[in-house]
């Protein structure tokens, strides 16, 4: 099954799609994952990348489609995956199909995340992430039992350096513009499913996903 998750930055893509690897055994393609990892590792790409991804700007479509079309050609993916951040805007999307139909592979369904931009920034702003095992926390709605711990490996929480007030709106901006007028573009291809993904516990929001794909 190949799942996309479309929805804003904040509305629980990252949450929701490692709960879904793990009942699916199907994994996790994240863009932004990927290109915070080329970011960490210095890689010529990582370079380019992180300027971008410091303002909340899209990184070039050249750099990006290059690591997503090498990632679904892996043996991993072979029986599915899930898209979490990709594709972004049209050219994107399209270029996703173009992959799609050269490999022989269908997008089975769009789970559209619902959330009201205020609670967008409050996720945001209070995010942390296990820099050993990217385990996700909240403060408030998530939080670690011990403060700036991962429950899971002991490991440091840290905070991405774009969940920051300004950044954060800046690419709530860039997901207005260019990436919500893909909910119409696959809406037009009858491949949306809409989940209300703002109230509730992650829990209560993966329960809705299950139903829908089901
Ligand atoms: P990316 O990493 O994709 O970030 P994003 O789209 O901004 O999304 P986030 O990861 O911030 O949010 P999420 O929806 O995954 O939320 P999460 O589950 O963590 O992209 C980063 C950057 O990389 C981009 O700005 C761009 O520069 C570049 N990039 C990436 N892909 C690209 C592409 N295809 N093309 C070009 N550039 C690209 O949840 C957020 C918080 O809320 C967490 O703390 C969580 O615990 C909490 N939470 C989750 N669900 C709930 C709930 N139900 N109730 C309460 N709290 C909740």
């Amino acid at each position: 099954m190949i799942i996309l998750l479309l929805g804003a930055p904040g509305s629980g893509k990252g949450t929701q799609a490692k709960q879904l690897v793990e009942e699916l055994k199907i994994p996790q393609l994240s863009t932004g994952d990927m290109l915070r990892s080329a970011v960490k590792a210095g890689t010529p790409l990582g370079k380019e990348a992180e300027s971008y991804m410091k303002k909340g700007a899209l990184v070039p479509d050249s750099l990006v489609l290059g690591l997503i079309t090498e990632r679904i050609q892996k043996e991993d993916c072979k029986s599915g995956f899930i898209l979490d951040g990709f594709p972004r805007n049209r050219s994107q999307a399209d270029a996703l199909g173009a992959i799609f139909t050269k490999f022989g592979k269908k997008l089975d369904c769009v789970i559209a995340m619902e959330v009201a931009q205020n609670e967008l920034v409050e996720r945001l702003c209070g995010r942390r992430t296990c820099q050993n095992c990217g385990q996700g926390f909240h403060v408030k709605f998530q939080p670690p039992k011990t403060e700036g711990v991962c429950d899971k490996c002991s490991g440091k929480l840290t905070q991405r350096p774009d969940d920051n007030e300004k950044v954060i709106l800046d690419r709530l901006k860039v997901y207005q513009a260019d990436t919500s007028p893909l909910l119409e573009y696959y809406k037009s291809k009858g491949l949306v499913k809409e989940i209300e993904a703002g109230k509730g516990s992650p829990q209560d929001i993966f329960k809705k996903i299950l139903a829908v794909i089901k």
